[in-house]
């Protein structure tokens, strides 16, 4: 008897810079598809949470690795999706969403020992029928076999209007000035890095969404994933 060929679930990675709305649109394809959903960036964020809470340099590349093993991490996201974070018991669902939580987890994630140790964490996400999986390097480095690759991005006026948008809603105050100040520099962080640096695959689709809103870019999405699947 032959053996059975290995099927690999289908993977969907979303990458691009904070406030292109990626989080956004792979949720909304995530719910369209009926798979699974990964907001790889939560992950950093979490560690940095972590690592404020005990008090952990953001430069000690060998404890947050350790703080990685010790993380006890549930997300939930209700029908109206409103999401909840626990680490370790404690709700740090407001915490995580912060400016200076991001910042501090572009910190954590330019150190290659702490990316190697979220890979295993990220690569459990991959769970039938299928993942749609938002980050930074998901198509380059996580999933380089996703079936598609899509790269969001959008001007950075933009992009810093969408998350002070989003930090409002959540009950979280900044200046657009503050807010567009923090874009640009987690973004040169984040592009310049030596390790997994924010960039498209070379396979991937490229979409400027500045003048589009959520329901066109996932439309847009949708119809490259049914010449597909
Ligand atoms: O996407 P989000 O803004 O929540 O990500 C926070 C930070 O985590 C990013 O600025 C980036 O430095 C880091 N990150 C990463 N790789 C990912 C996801 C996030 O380096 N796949």
């Amino acid at each position: 008897m032959s053996p059975t060929p290995l099927i690999k679930v289908p993977v969907i990675t979303v990458d691009g810079p904070s406030g292109s709305g990626k989080g956004t649109v792979s949720q909304h394809l995530a719910a369209e598809l009926g798979w699974h959903f990964l907001d790889s960036g939560a992950l950093y964020r979490l560690l940095a949470c972590a690592a404020r809470r005990d008090g952990v340099a953001l430069n000690d590349e060998a404890a947050l690795v350790a703080l990685v093993d010790r993380i006890d991490a549930e997300f939930t996201l209700s029908t109206g999706g409103t999401e909840r974070v626990l680490l370790d018991g404690e709700d740090v669902t407001r915490a995580l969403r912060g400016e200076d939580t991001g910042n501090a987890a572009s910190q954590v994630a330019a150190l290659p020992a702490v990316r190697t140790a979220l890979l295993a964490w990220q690569h459990r996400y991959r769970r039938p029928p299928g993942l749609i999986a938002d980050g930074r390097d998901m198509g380059t480095v996580v999933f380089p076999d996703a079936v598609l690759k899509i790269f969001l991005e959008a001007r950075p006026d933009e992009r810093a209007l969408r998350r002070h948008k989003q930090l409002k809603e959540k009950g979280i105050e900044a200046s657009l000035e503050e807010v567009l100040a923090e874009v640009r520099a987690r973004d040169e962080r984040d592009r310049t890095r030596e390790i997994a640096p924010l960039e498209p695959a070379e396979d991937a689709h490229i979409i400027d969404s500045s003048d589009l809103d959520v329901d066109t870019t996932v439309a847009l999405i949708l119809e490259q994933i049914h010449t597909i699947i």
